[in-house]
């Protein structure tokens, strides 16, 4: 990892072999802001964030760097939005589902179903026409989107049996995100909907106290998911966005110069973030099944009928009916030009 010093005007550049449990080679700067992350430190968010500190440390003269805490070791995602409420944590990454507690709005963008792929998530999340209202909604609360990152798409996964229809899902209990939404969701697709924080899912797994999770292949395969629950099935049927989340007065400390260049170098750290997902997931699939794992590929047509009460459960403010129709509305918008390339 590279490490960049801050020294009376320049800097030095230093290889550094160290660094590995806190963030990969996070640079030091006049202020270091702190980011929670739930997951490993070699998980692409991670990896995109640390670089986007290092190239902050550069461009404001090491006034400012990015340090990112991964494995929850700042807390659970559910606490982490608090401790950046109160300032004591600089930056989170945080699922889109802990947001929808604050404002029920964040609903639309957390679907079942509502994005086509991954790059239509990432044409939704980050264009201000369509999320900037949202985003800027829950400055009340003490907290500031500054931007949205593809996290992949979830599956299902059992330690049971594979699972190729709804009735598979009878009786088992699933993890979930922390939402009544996710609840409802893993109840419509025919399993028991059980919410908890992603680091007690493994042992939950193995102890029986749940027969399975819900997420991409990278997290099952990271936090060992698969060696618990060793049947994955590709329903697809998620793509909860990973908000980066701040404290207004956290960010506003910054000169409006050195927060543009923050913007600029989030925009980078989308698009690093994005190619690593894509290929990480593919990686994580290979490792697994090399390890064990059987992957399989239920038609997915029952499963999106059965959760499609939750659009009307869920969907009851003007405002998240709008974002929902916007995100699909994308989506035709992409089809489009796809047919008009052929
Ligand atoms: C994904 C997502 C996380 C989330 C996790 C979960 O890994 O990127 O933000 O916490 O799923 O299932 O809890």
């Amino acid at each position: 990892a590279v490490v960049l010093t801050a020294c009376g005007a320049g800097f030095t550049t230093a290889a550094a072999g160290a660094g590995a449990t806190e963030g990969a080679g996070a640079p030091e700067a006049e202020r270091v802001f702190k980011v929670a992350f739930n997951q490993n430190a070699d998980q692409p968010e991670a990896v995109a964030l640390t670089r986007l500190g290092e190239r902050l440390a550069e461009r404001t003269d090491g006034r400012y760097s990015v340090e990112v805490y991964p494995n929850e070791t700042l807390g659970a995602q559910k606490d982490t939005v608090e401790l950046v409420q109160s300032g004591a944590v600089d930056l989170a990454l945080v699922a889109g589902s802990l947001l929808e507690n604050i404002n029920a709005d964040f609903v639309a963008l957390n679907m079942p179903y509502v994005y086509d792929s991954q790059a239509h998530q990432e044409a939704v999340l980050n264009d201000p026409a369509i999320t900037g209202d949202l985003y800027s909604s829950l400055e009340e609360q003490n907290i500031r989107v500054l931007g949205g990152f593809s996290a992949g798409v979830r599956s299902v996964y059992t330690s049971a049996h594979p699972i190729e229809t709804p009735a598979d899902l009878a009786g088992l209990k699933i993890r979930v995100m922390e939402t009544d939404t996710n609840s409802r969701m893993m109840d419509l697709m025919g399993g028991v909907g059980t919410p908890m924080g992603q680091g007690e899912v493994y042992t939950a797994i193995q102890s029986g106290v749940i027969d399975g999770g819900e997420n991409n292949e990278s997290i099952y395969r990271n936090l060992k998911h698969d060696e618990v629950a060793p049947y994955y099935s590709y329903t697809n049927h998620l793509m909860i966005p990973d908000y980066l989340i701040t404290n207004p007065a956290t960010f506003d400390a910054m000169s409006e110069a050195d927060r543009g260049v923050f913007l600029e170098e989030l925009e980078a750290a989308y698009d690093e973030s994005s190619r690593l997902t894509t290929e990480v997931m593919v990686s994580s699939q290979q490792a697994a099944e090399e390890a064990g794992a059987e992957f399989s590929s239920p038609d997915v047509e029952p499963f999106r009928e059965a959760v499609a009460p939750l659009l009307d459960e869920k969907l009851t403010t003007p405002a998240s009916r709008q974002l929902y129709d916007r995100t699909r509305a994308v989506a035709e918008q992409m089809a489009g030009r796809t047919e008009g390339d052929r």
